[in-house]
């Protein structure tokens, strides 16, 4: 009998069901878990809005003490297991609804101060909706896509398809699908006069995932519209641009004079609270997650809020050398007196407010 039981934290859920369950979800369910005990809003009613076997709103419910957790299913088979998998943690089993998000929130008069999004694929079908059920006061969405050949580039049509926006196939794709779908959210958030604050954004593995404060006011909203702009990047020095603005400011590389290849439109803004991303990374030790887990949260933390990296093995090549220790180069530009990290959007790639100048020099005092 135990055999059939997944556990997770201090949820437990049948394994036999027709629910999907992916066990390699866990660092994002943890990291989640993390994020919501490090807010502190016991008192608010979550949703979990793509429930399947209801893991992540069980957590909440019992890990992070969120008393009025709700689950939608569109899947009447998923459902079915949901319903058993509350009844085994106790929950009651009028939480859970067997409907749509768009059906749900069209009809609702509920509102939601947390809302978790994890469909299946991209988030583009879902945020229009479920901005009409984001709560008065400051709210919170975590949702994550896993369209990454969309966002990162590999198919670049069905991203403006279905994002709106150009997104660069090359070193920077990660951070750029990453703002690409940030961009997203915060447009349809600023429709429905709500502002954006981002608190974390995870680019792991297969997926990606933003955890987003919404605030309501036109001041909030028109704030967070004028953090859009583009990205811009020489295919010939590497040099990268980011700015905010409607149409691209920067087309021609200031070092070198190419042309740049142009992404976006993307949030150039912050991806981080870093003292909000500190108590997760306390709380997923004390969670006893996975090493792995913890080190990417730490790495999250320790990395520099500037948009955009340098990719060394580009540069590198564009150089005609060997590939130089990333360690002497944080060491060199560090010892310049600059702002310098790893990033989690890139192993090879550092972030820093150093010029690409200072970035080339010390590549070759590396060699
Ligand atoms: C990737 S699974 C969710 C996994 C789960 N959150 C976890 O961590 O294990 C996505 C679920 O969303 C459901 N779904 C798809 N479209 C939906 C919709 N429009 N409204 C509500 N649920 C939907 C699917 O049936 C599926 O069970
Ligand atoms: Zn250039």
């Amino acid at each position: 009998m135990d055999n059939d039981i997944y556990t997770e934290g201090k949820a437990k859920v049948y394994k036999t069901g027709m629910s999907f369950l992916n066990p390699n979800a866990r660092a994002s369910r943890d990291i989640s878990v993390a994020f919501v005990k490090a807010l502190g809003v016991g008192k608010t009613a979550l949703l979990d809005a793509t429930a399947a076997t209801g893991i992540r709103g069980i957590r909440y419910h019992l890990e992070a003490g969120i008393d009025d957790v709700s689950f939608l299913e569109i899947n009447d088979r998923a459902y079915a297991d949901l319903a058993r998998n509350l009844a085994m943690n106790s929950i009651r089993g009028e939480c859970a609804i067997n409907t749509s998000i768009q059906e749900f929130a069209n009809t609702t008069e509920r509102n939601f101060g947390i809302i978790d999004l994890d469909p299946f694929g991209g988030i583009s079908p879902y945020i229009y909706d479920l901005m009409k059920v984001i709560g008065q006061g400051s709210s919170y969405i975590m949702a994550t896509a896993t369209d990454t050949a969309v966002l990162c580039g590999a198919e670049s049509k069905a991203c403006l398809r279905l994002y709106d926006a150009m997104p660069l196939h090359n070193e920077l794709c990660h951070e750029t699908g990453m703002r690409i779908m940030i961009g997203y959210m915060a447009r349809i958030a600023a429709q429905f006069n709500l502002g954006i604050r981002v608190h974390m954004a995870l680019s792991y593995m297969h997926y990606m995932r933003a955890f987003i404060e919404l605030k309501r006011g036109n001041g909030a909203a028109m704030s967070t519209v004028s953090s859009l702009g583009y990205v811009g990047y020489c295919n010939s020095c590497k040099a990268v641009y980011c700015d905010s603005g409607n149409v691209p400011k920067t087309r021609d590389c200031k070092a070198c004079g190419s042309r740049l290849q142009i992404g976006g439109k993307l949030w150039t803004g912050s991806l981080s609270n870093k003292s909000l991303i500190g108590d997760v990374v306390a709380n997923l030790s004390d969670q006893e997650a996975e090493t792995k887990t913890v080190n990417f949260a730490a790495l999250i933390r320790d990395e520099i809020d500037i948009p955009f990296h340098y990719s060394l093995p580009a540069m590198t090549r564009k150089m005609h050398i060997g590939s130089v220790s990333m360690k002497s180069v944080i060491d060199t530009i560090e010892k310049e007196g600059y702002k310098v990290s790893r990033t989690q959007f890139d192993k090879d790639s550092i972030k820093t407010n150093a010029e690409i100048d200072c970035v080339l020099s010390a590549i070759k005092k590396a060699q």
